[in-house]
């Protein structure tokens, strides 16, 4: 472990928003000490998708040997610490008041500042700890299981929404192709796994977007499509290749999202762009972005895998951030399911983008 020194900020992080139960001890907001993940999928597959009562006490179940872990593993006791940060919202209520709680308890014994996080604040932070040198501004996609985001991170937690979904998310729409395909839970990986063996041009599913110049995204007709797909083969008794199907609907979403990052990279003159969250673990959307990337001489930032999925180490990157900036929480701090992002920055959908004025921005973390 790297020597501590007195202008270090080392924050433990929690983060209880889904399905995985995390821990983490995080120094200057890159350094990651102690990364310790319990994954309850194995649980959730049984039922084909995220159960919140069982999640709730499976988080209960692990969370102070996850906590224990990440301190052990890091080397430090709770006197070397500098803060708690703690996944406070948007999530499944019940999975994210354990983390709360535990976060409030532990810091108020310890004597510790309390720092809540915004689950998606935690996302785009991620890249921060892939790419040391990674400085706002970027342009970062953020597609998890709840969220398809396309936001310009203006400054460290100040995020602009360029566009978003106005339905499911990108790894919904995963999930649930994968569960009517056959293929189980989580979908995303189920698919990633399957398209490898399949034709992408097989079948010709409508784009998943919003016409003229919306970034925002809508994956509802593009899922309706490849159900209807299956059901018309099902009720012609006909086989269809799954790989195929697979391959075919995974081509659809991973064109709008790079359509979407890369039309942003251009308008805005932003040529840093990343990706963050459980889709961004996706093969071929960091194959495909890598490629248009080098061609276009645009600075790509591709978190490894463990850091799109659920973890605390992001949390711990963007707990560091508004701990610099000196912002903290109180003890009323409280589990909140809908906590948004941030103001949408309508200002940035006309064509001309190019000298934005620095209208405001939102804090990651402290919205209403
Ligand atoms: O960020 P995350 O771990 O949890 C949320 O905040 O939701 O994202 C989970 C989502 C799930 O919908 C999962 O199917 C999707 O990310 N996902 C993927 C892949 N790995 C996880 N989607 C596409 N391809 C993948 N390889
Ligand atoms: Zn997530």
């Amino acid at each position: 472990m790297p020597e501590q020194t007195a202008k270090d900020v080392t924050l433990l992080a929690i983060e209880s928003s889904c399905d995985e139960t995390a821990a983490a001890v995080v120094r200057n907001g890159r350094d990651v000490l102690s990364d310790i993940i319990s994954s309850q999928i194995a649980i959730h597959t049984e039922y084909g998708g995220v159960v919140p009562e069982i999640a709730s006490r499976k988080h209960v179940e692990a969370i102070t040997l996850c906590v224990r872990r990440a301190l052990a593993e890091a080397g430090v006791e709770l006197k070397d610490l500098d803060g708690v940060a703690v996944t406070h919202g948007p999530g499944l209520v019940g999975a994210l008041l354990v983390g709360v709680s535990f976060a409030k308890a532990l810091a108020f014994s310890a004597d510790l500042p309390l720092l809540g996080v915004h689950h998606i604040d935690g996302h785009i932070s991620a890249c921060y700890i892939e790419e040391k040198s990674l400085e706002p501004p970027f342009l970062c996609l953020v597609a998890s299981g709840g969220h398809s985001h396309l936001v310009c991170v203006r400054d460290y937690g100040i995020y602009d929404i360029l566009g978003q979904t106005r339905d499911d998310a990108a790894g919904e729409a995963f999930d649930k192709i994968a569960r009517a395909l056959g293929l189980g839970y989580p979908g995303g990986p189920k698919i990633d796994a399957a398209a490898r063996e399949g034709d992408a041009r097989a079948y010709d599913f409508p784009q998943a977007k919003i016409g003229g110049a919306s970034y925002d995204f809508s994956f509802s007709g593009l899922k309706s499509a490849v159900l209807n797909l299956l059901n018309q083969s099902r009720m012609a008794g006909e086989e269809l290749r799954v790989a195929d199907v697979a391959a075919s609907f995974q081509r659809a979403v991973v064109d709008v999202l790079t359509e979407h990052l890369l039309r942003a990279s251009e308008d805005t003159g932003i040529r840093t762009i990343a990706i963050a969250g459980g889709v961004a673990s996706n093969s071929a959307l960091r194959k495909r972005l890598t490629e248009e990337s080098a061609a276009r001489g645009l600075t790509f930032i591709c978190p490894r895998p463990v850091l799109c999925t659920d973890n605390a180490a992001m949390i711990g990157a963007a707990g560091y951030y508004r701990f610099r900036r000196g912002e903290r929480s109180d003890w009323a701090l409280n589990a909140e399911p809908n906590l948004p992002l941030g103001n949408r920055e309508r200002r940035f959908h006309a064509a001309g983008m190019h000298g934005h004025d620095g209208a405001a921005g939102v804090k990651g973390g402290e919205m209403s």
